[in-house]
């Protein structure tokens, strides 16, 4: 009963702090907070802009195209904290937006990527301490993903996710809900959006910004032929005559940028099944492949995984809010998932 009312006055936070988008689900409510991982800043004084206005969506209109007094920053990169202060800072403008009362600390738990340093661990549980966390734990971004997903990662079997994020790429083998074999690279949308801004600099002699290159990857970017082909406009800058132009692009173009980085993340993926003893590599070849994060939404990547690894895979429902709906339940059944979690308040 007293549970149920310190839940209603002040509900546990289940936070996905990711490198493009953080999310904060709270029990029975779902997902409440879903915004750019993007904070405006005050050039000289590095002072957040006016509250409201500085965090999230109005933020990352910013990215790139602020005026010399005004930078817009994003504090995450590759999935780590890079800059403290400015984290602390966001975690705190969305911790506010999902508590009810001041007073009150919630209980938060926080999906990080299964690759981050002890160090980097501690980064985090200071950031979400200082911005008004009670206690922290921490859970494996691929143990949310795969609890999100409705896997039964708890069974003497195999599930493997691959969680493709903007900043990293989780990929994890888990049986008795632990992360049998794993791995995390630093390769995700980002990198692809980075891989079209170099093929328009390469074959269109086309200047563009990562907005731009996310922008026609999500219109028209496709990691396996489609039925029907896209095509997709952008503007830039011209490399040599410096004016600024459109072009079009298609899908075909698109995909060939995105050739490499895809190739990668097939690489690790392979490179995991085959660590894995061959009991549970024999699961997956029934249980298959599930593809969770904003990754999993370009276009026919799962028919490339499929063709590549010849195992199922599967893309989830909703793959953007899965770690964060994973999160929840792990925050819900808190006893049942104890062991998946690490505890800020024990030694790491
Ligand atoms: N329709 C789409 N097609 C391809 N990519 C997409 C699509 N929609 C979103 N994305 C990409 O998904 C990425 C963001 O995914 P997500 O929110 O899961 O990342 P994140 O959790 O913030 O990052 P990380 O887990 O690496 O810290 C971005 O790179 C974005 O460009
Ligand atoms: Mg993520």
């Amino acid at each position: 009963m007293l549970h149920r009312l310190r839940q209603w006055i002040c509900p546990d936070l289940a936070i996905d702090l990711g490198t493009a988008n953080t999310l904060v689900a709270i029990q029975d409510e779902g997902v409440v907070v879903n915004e750019p991982s993007v904070v405006a800043l005050e050039k000289g004084t590095r002072r957040v802009l006016g509250r409201g206005t500085a965090v999230g969506k109005l933020a990352k209109q910013m990215l790139g195209r602020t005026p010399e007094s005004i930078t817009a920053v994003r504090p995450l990169a590759d999935g780590v904290i890079t800059d403290f202060e400015l984290c602390e800072a966001m975690l705190e403008y969305f911790i506010n937006k999902s508590s009810r009362h001041r007073l009150l600390k919630p209980r938060v738990v926080i999906a990080v990527p299964g690759g981050i340093t002890p160090v980097e661990k501690r980064a985090v549980f200071n950031s979400a301490e200082r911005a008004g966390a009670g206690r922290v734990y921490l859970i494996d971004e691929s143990k949310a993903a795969g609890i999100g997903a409705g896997l039964p990662i708890s069974e003497p079997m195999a599930s493997m996710v691959c969680d493709i994020g903007g900043g990293t790429t989780e990929i994890a083998i888990l049986s008795l809900a632990q992360t049998v074999v794993s791995r995390s690279i630093r390769i995700g949308g980002d990198e692809l959006d980075e891989a079209i801004v170099e093929y328009m600099k390469q074959h269109f002699s086309l200047r563009i910004g990562t907005q731009a290159a996310e922008a026609i990857k999500i219109e028209a970017g496709s990691a396996f032929p489609l039925d029907g082909e896209r095509t997709a406009e952008v503007r830039g800058v011209d490399t040599i005559s410096g004016v600024p132009r459109k072009a079009v692009v298609t899908s075909e173009e698109i995909r060939e940028a995105l050739r490499e980085p895809l190739a990668t993340i097939l690489g690790a993926i392979r490179g995991v099944i085959e660590q894995c003893q061959p009991e549970l590599a024999a699961d997956i070849v029934d249980t298959g492949l599930v593809l969770t994060g904003g990754g999993a939404m370009l276009r026919g990547i799962d028919r490339l995984m499929n063709e590549h690894l010849g195992v199922p895979v599967r893309v989830v429902e909703d793959p953007l809010t899965t770690v964060a709906r994973g999160t929840a339940i792990c925050l819900e059944h808190l006893s049942q998932w104890r062991d998946a979690l690490e505890d800020g308040d024990s030694d790491l």
